[in-house]
C-alpha cells in the first residue's frame, strides 16, 4: 500500500497592498517605540511550575491553522459584513442617519466594521510583539514556553483579521490614538511585568468582550467562526496573565503596588475612549465634538462599555489592584459592578461555544459534500 501525504494547503495569495485600502494613510509606516529592559536567561531547566506547563501543553496541543479551519469560501456583504442591527449605530434616530440615503447607511456599517476589526488588527499585531516582549524579559523558563506558543497565537490572530479585512471588508482604519498611546506606554516601560498588565488584562481583556458580543449577536457565518476560533485562544492568554500577575503582586510593596494601580486606571480611560469610533463619523462629516457627544450618549454604547469592562474589572481584582482609587475609578466608569463576574465560567463557554461551531462546520460541510455526490451519481444515471 502506497500511502499517499494528504497535499498541503495553499499558502494565502500575497495580499494586495494595505495602503490603497486605509481611508487615510498611516502618519508613518513604520512605528518604532524604543524598548527598554532587560533580556533575561535561566539556566534552570527543570523546575517549572505545574499550572504554567499545563497551559504550555495545552498552548501546543491547541495549535490550529487559520488557513484550514475557517471557511474563507463564504461571502461576506461588505456593506453588511456583521448584520449589524441599525439600531446599534451610535447616529441611529438622530438628523444625520434620517437624511441618509440606503447606500450611505451601507457604506457607515462598511465603515463600522472596518474601524471595529481595524483595532482588533493593530491591537492583535501589539500582541504579537508583547507576548514576543514577554519571552524576552519574564524571569522563568515556565513563563517563557508558555509566551512562545502565545506569539504564535497572536501572529494567526492578525493574520486572520488582516485576510478578513484586506478580502472580506475592503477598507481599513488606522490605528485609534487611544490604543497606540496605551500599547506605547505598556512597551516603553522596562518592568516585565506591565506588557501582561497592560496587553493582556486591559487591551485584550477589552477585545475579548467586543469579540465575545459580536460573535453572539452577529448573524452571519465568517466572523462568527473568526471570532469563536480566536476567543478560544485568548482564553489561554487570560488564565496566563492571571496566574503570572497573581503570584508577582503578592510581594510587592505598597508603593509598587500604587504604581500598578496607577496605570490600570490611567489605561481604563484609554480603553474608554478607544471605544467610541468619532474617526467613523468625522469621515461622514460630522464634526468632531458633535461626533463625541452622539457617541457618548448613543444608549447602545452605554451598554456596550459596561459589557467591554466585563472581562478587565474581575481580572483586576482578582490579580490583587483592588485599592481605593482603582474601585472609585470603576465607579466614575459605571462598571463596578462587573468585578462579580465569573470569569472561569465565561473562559469554559467561549472553549465550548468554538467546539460547537467547529462540530456545525463540520456537519455543513459533510451536508455539501453529500449533495455534490447526490447530484453526480444523478447526471451518471441520467
Ligand atoms: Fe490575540
Ligand atoms: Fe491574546
Amino acid at each position: 500500500m502506497t500511502l499517499v501525504p494528504p497535499s498541503p494547503p495553499r499558502p494565502p495569495a500575497p495580499p494586495e497592498s494595505t495602503e490603497g485600502l486605509y481611508t487615510q494613510p498611516p502618519t508613518e509606516w513604520s512605528w518604532q517605540v524604543p524598548a527598554q529592559g532587560t533580556a533575561r536567561f535561566s539556566w534552570e531547566y527543570g523546575d517549572g511550575r505545574e499550572r504554567l506547563l499545563a497551559l504550555y501543553q495545552k498552548g501546543k496541543d491547541k495549535q490550529w491553522d487559520a488557513v484550514r479551519r475557517i471557511d474563507w469560501e463564504l461571502d461576506v456583504d461588505p456593506y453588511d459584513a456583521l448584520g449589524t442591527p441599525p439600531e446599534s449605530l451610535p447616529i441611529h434616530g438622530t438628523r444625520y442617519w434620517d437624511a441618509m440615503s440606503e447606500r450611505d447607511r451601507g457604506l457607515l456599517r462598511q465603515h463600522y466594521a472596518s474601524w471595529q476589526f481595524s483595532q482588533f488588527l493593530h491591537g492583535e499585531q501589539g500582541a504579537m510583539v508583547c507576548a514576543a516582549r514577554i519571552v524576552e524579559s519574564v524571569p522563568d523558563l515556565d513563563a517563557k514556553f508558555y509566551s512562545a506558543t502565545q506569539t504564535m497565537d497572536e501572529a494567526r490572530h492578525a493574520e486572520i483579521y488582516g485576510r478578513f479585512l484586506h478580502e472580506k471588508i475592503g477598507l481599513l482604519y488606522p490605528v485609534n490614538g487611544s490604543l497606540q498611546q496605551l500599547l506605547g506606554d505598556t512597551l516603553r516601560d522596562s518592568r516585565w511585568d506591565m506588557p501582561v498588565l497592560g496587553m493582556q488584562v486591559l487591551i485584550e481583556g477589552l477585545a475579548l468582550a467586543a469579540f465575545g458580543m459580536i460573535r453572539d449577536t452577529t448573524t452571519k457565518p465568517l466572523p462568527r467562526q473568526i471570532l469563536a476560533y480566536v476567543m478560544q485562544d485568548e482564553a489561554r492568554h487570560v488564565a496566563f496573565g492571571r496566574m503570572a500577575l497573581r503570584d508577582h503582586y503578592r510581594q510587592l510593596t505598597d508603593a509598587e503596588r500604587r504604581e500598578r494601580e496607577e496605570f490600570v486606571i490611567e489605561g481604563c480611560y484609554l480603553m474608554r475612549d478607544r471605544l467610541q469610533g468619532v474617526e467613523v463619523l468625522e469621515n461622514f462629516g460630522i464634526p468632531s465634538a458633535e461626533a463625541a457627544e452622539l457617541s457618548e450618549r448613543s444608549e447602545f454604547l452605554q451598554l456596550f462599555r459596561k459589557l467591554l469592562f466585563s472581562r478587565i474589572v474581575p481580572c483586576v481584582k482578582d490579580i490583587g489592584l483592588w485599592g481605593e482609587k482603582v474601585q472609585r475609578a470603576y465607579t466614575d466608569l459605571g462598571v463596578l459592578d462587573a468585578a462579580g463576574t465569573d470569569l472561569e465560567a465565561l473562559m469554559r463557554d467561549d472553549e465550548n461555544i468554538a467546539d460547537r461551531i467547529e462540530q456545525e462546520q463540520a456537519a455543513e460541510f459533510a451536508a455539501r459534500k453529500a449533495e455534490v455526490v447526490a447530484a453526480i451519481d444523478s447526471a451518471a444515471e441520467a
